[in-house]
């Protein structure tokens, strides 16, 4: 390199460090040493540089990245090296007392445990790589596994460093790479700043800073995302390679010395109790604080503690969440509407005059049925007090003052659908009313708008108000009518042209392989959400298997229980849903199969390791075989399951290292459905 380009790249480094140190005294100390004009003129240097040097510089670790980039056309999807689990919840202080007994049972211990408590901040968790401190990519958490690449977006967001700063006090200084996951948020002052704008512009305000935060990450347009407040604090550590913590708290003082940003509430618990009382005490200051939390978070402190628990199904067992109860607030019904749901259920929604709720604008709650109504004995008009807990919808908990109209009957459901005139029922035994019109538009769009939904087939290009269109105009009835639309059909249709129309089916015809688990799930079988459409993938491997699966088979699942059983089983024998299955079929529509199952542990390898009591290791092996499951002596990243017996070797710290799931003996049983259903 000649001497120049040496001295132009020197100084290019020398603005990095210059705008970066000015960044954090503006952003995160909020104590800005040089003014606006002399930080402008900074950067504009720093930009001028990097154009004309750009074959000899790291463009990603810049802070002119910072600004945003070009428009995205769609976020990619990134796997996750180590999955990103989530938290079991605690909603009261006996459910904390239970959460530590359960571990002293685990570790066959009486001694204390130490813990770190942290603030549950409510914003979005994401997912940050580092390949040798330099930030490489940035995910959503997905479902756990796969994420949606939010890089651009992550590097707008000033308290994300692009460098991490190496720190020789930390083992290992800077890793070879590192998941770093934390929260991004916008706090509740600057919430308001931009809802006020946006406002002011002639936007629609956002209902609160998670929903906020959660628009603006998902920006295909990244200098949208720079003009938006978004803060993060980190909390955990991915997979890593070249590092590792004795305990989370030096974790965290490590986090701090890269200069990522922590949490200045998070603290050190010697036992229990202490967290019981960091829980009332951020109860109490919840409310002074600069963002919005839910609840605190307790977590085992000891490393080698956590790799002994492990996790269970998607959470960690060394953790868990204490979600703050309910708040309330009073405020006045103004108006009752209905809303039908996919199966024809009506449900009542009071919309109420906005009130604050826990630091949230609500504006309409659930009334759920009749009885109800009838009970809180409600009318338009009456005062009342709502109340929120967690991310649950809001409801209605009684009347404070009633209306003039006090004596007059409640609030009434209508007799006939507002949508399609039809009679309402009411079967016997179900509090809910129903619109038994299966061509009802109404129940046409929400079940069509379900199995087009992105947990679903994932359609592009149906929103909401075409999909009305489409059922009102009576060109589909049910899911597999999509999959017979024709070119004609929809360009008769507003605001479809040729080239939409032409999209569209292309859209249709690429969604015709999706995964089980998704056709599952866009099938809208009652009680099957996403998770229990995957398990059901995975125990039954194929389409016909799940269809013809009997009610006792599924009941040998242990996530499912007999409402579960009932509905699907019903659901499959229905005519009308079968013959929607039979055109789905002939339309082309094939999900991705898994292997044939011969058994519920097909395809799925198993290791033992330790002492195992309640039976021998042939014994299990035996049940393993007959289920169509193997075992292994060794741990790989193809193990499935780890059983633990007593004294386990280093088969458990490799499981650990490589997030296999860990089960005990109990469990075992429990999976391989020879254990008693609903113990512990
Ligand atoms: S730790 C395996 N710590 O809550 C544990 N999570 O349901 C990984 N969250 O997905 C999470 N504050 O998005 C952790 N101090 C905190 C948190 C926190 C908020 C979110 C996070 C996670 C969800 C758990």
């Amino acid at each position: 390199m000649e001497e120049k380009t040496a001295i132009k790249i020197k100084r290019i480094e020398e603005l990095r460090d210059l705008i970066d140190y000015h960044n954090k005294r503006y952003y995160q100390l909020d104590d800005p040493e040089i003014s606006d004009f002399e930080y402008d003129h900074l950067m504009r240097e720093l930009i001028a540089l990097e154009n004309q040097y750009a074959e000899h510089i790291d463009i990603n670790v810049s802070p002119t990245q910072r600004v945003g980039a070009a428009p995205l056309e769609k976020f990619d999807s990134i796997p996750h090296l180590s999955p990103m689990l989530s938290l079991s919840n605690a909603f009261s202080e006996e459910e904390i007392i239970s959460f530590d007994e359960r571990i002293k049972r685990l570790l066959n211990t009486q001694e204390d445990i130490s813990f770190v408590v942290e603030p549950k901040l409510d914003g979005i968790g994401v997912n940050l790589l580092y390949e040798k401190g330099v930030f490489k990519s940035g995910s959503t958490r997905g479902d756990g596994a796969i994420g949606e690449d939010i890089t651009q977006n992550l590097r707008t967001i000033h308290s994300i460093p692009l460098k991490m700063d190496s720190v020789p006090a930390i083992a290992g200084a800077i890793p070879d790479l590192i998941e770093i996951r934390g929260e991004v948020y916008i706090g509740t002052d600057t919430f308001k700043e931009l809802n006020r704008q946006r406002i002011a512009g002639g936007d629609t305000a956002f209902a609160n800073p998670r929903n906020a935060a959660a628009g603006s990450l998902r920006q295909l347009d990244s200098r949208i995302t720079a003009k938006r407040p978004l803060d993060i604090f980190c909390y955990a550590m991915g997979f890593a390679e070249g590092i590792s913590f004795r305990t989370h708290w030096d974790f965290l003082q490590g986090l701090a010395d890269w200069g990522f940003s922590v949490n200045p509430h998070i603290r050190k618990a010697e036992d229990i109790h202490e967290c019981i009382a960091y829980y009332r005490e951020m109860i109490a200051r919840r409310e002074t604080l600069p963002y919005e939390i839910d609840g605190t978070v307790i977590k085992v402190d000891s490393t080698d503690i956590r790799r002994h628990l492990g996790s269970v199904s998607r959470s960690p067992r060394w953790a868990i969440a204490c979600k703050f109860a309910a708040t309330q607030a009073t405020t006045v019904i103004e108006d009752i509407v209905i809303q039908i749901g996919r199966t024809g259920v009506l449900t009542p929604v009071a919309l109420m005059k906005p009130v604050r709720v826990g630091g949230v604008m609500v504006s309409r709650a659930t009334l759920h049925n009749q009885d109800e109504i009838d009970r809180k004995n409600i009318h338009i008009g009456d005062t009342v007090i709502v109340q929120r807990a967690g991310d649950v919808i809001p409801e209605i908990v009684k009347t404070v003052e009633p209306s003039e109209k006090d004596s007059e009957d409640p609030f009434r459901i209508p007799d006939t659908c507002p949508i399609c005139g039809s009679r309402i029922v009411r079967l016997e035994g179900e509090s809910a009313h129903r619109c038994i019109n299966l061509d009802c538009p109404a129940q046409i769009r929400e079940n069509i708008t379900h199995f087009v939904s992105r947990g679903g087939m994932d359609i592009d290009g149906l929103g909401e108000k075409l999909i009305s269109q489409m059922s009102e105009r009576g060109i589909i009835g049910d899911p597999a009518d999509l999959y017979y639309l024709t070119e004609d059909n929809l360009t008769g249709l507003e605001r479809m042209g040729n080239v939409s129309a032409r999209n569209l089916l292309s859209s249709l015809e690429k969604s015709k392989t999706p995964p089980l688990e998704k056709f599952i799930f866009s099938l809208g079988i009652r009680h099957t959400g996403e998770h229990i459409s995957k398990i059901l993938a995975r125990r039954f491997a194929t389409l016909d298997n799940i269809m013809s699966a009997s009610e006792e088979t599924l009941l040998s699942i242990k996530e499912i229980g007999p409402e579960i059983a009932g509905s699907i089983t019903t659901f499959f024998r229905e005519p009308s849903n079968l013959k929607t299955m039979e055109r789905l079929k002939k339309a082309g529509v094939k999900p991705v199969e898994g292997h044939i199952a011969s058994g519920g542990l097909s395809g799925k390898t198993f290791v033992l390791t330790g002492t195992l009591e309640k039976f021998s290791r042939n014994r299990a092996k035996e049940i393993i075989e007959s289920l169509g499951g193997n075992v292994s002596s060794s741990v790989t990243k193809n193990t499935d399951y780890v059983v633990v017996g007593i004294s386990p070797g280093s088969k458990l710290d490799k499981a650990s290292r490589l997030e296999i799931p860990v089960i005990d003996e109990e469990e075992f049983l429990e999976i391989t459905g020879q254990g008693v259903r609903g113990k512990e």
